[in-house]
């Protein structure tokens, strides 16, 4: 599959993105009430959601990055997820919170999961994700808070790309077949 930016159809604008951004905030303080959390990012995809959302909380946030990946170069899922960078800090008694950009078979979600779980002891765990493709979902996972539901198509912008382009849109778009 091919994607040229003059195909491309919106499906969440800039400004659709942003209220939901803000929307979720107001959500995640009233949850953590000024408490201390470490947000993480996950690599790639997930780069452009995270800063625009940690921008609208107001604890204290640890910010953190982890990179993961299991897409190829076109737009299936490799169905593997590779750790490429996982070094977090000691996340015991911690309040947590994974900032995904989408959703889609619930790999990278359980994988994420799990892993928090296997090695720390976090006082809260939260997982947030921009989009949410149920259709698509292979294992049972899903996220606590997301801002859009997106059926079975690939999207890019804002974050999510195709061959490593697309993330600098400021909408969310998809490809007409
Ligand atoms: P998973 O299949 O739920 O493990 O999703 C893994 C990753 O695939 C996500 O974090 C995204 O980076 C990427 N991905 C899944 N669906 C799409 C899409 O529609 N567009 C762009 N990237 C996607």
């Amino acid at each position: 599959m091919e994607i040229k930016l003059d195909e491309l159809k919106v499906l969440y604008s800039e400004e659709e993105i942003h209220s939901k951004i803000k929307e979720l905030a107001k959500t995640l303080n009233n949850i953590y009430k000024g408490e201390e959390v470490v947000a993480i990012c996950v690599l790639k995809g997930a780069v452009i959601f995270a800063t625009d959302l940690v921008r609208e909380l107001d604890m204290p946030v640890q910010m953190e990055f982890i990179r993961l990946s299991s897409y190829g170069s076109d737009t299936q899922t490799s169905g593997k997820v590779n750790a490429v960078d996982i070094k977090l800090p000691d996340l015991n008694n911690k309040n947590v919170l994974i900032i995904e950009d989408i959703v889609d078979t619930g790999l990278t979600a359980k994988f994420l999961v799990d892993f928090i779980h296997m090695n720390f002891h976090v006082k809260t765990f939260n997982f947030c994700s921009l989009l949410d493709k149920k259709a698509t979902r292979k294992v049972d996972v899903k996220p606590d808070y997301y801002c859009f539901d997106v059926d079975d198509k690939f999207v890019v912008g804002y974050g999510l790309d195709y061959d490593g382009y697309f993330r600098n849109l400021k909408y969310i778009g998809y490809k007409e077949f």
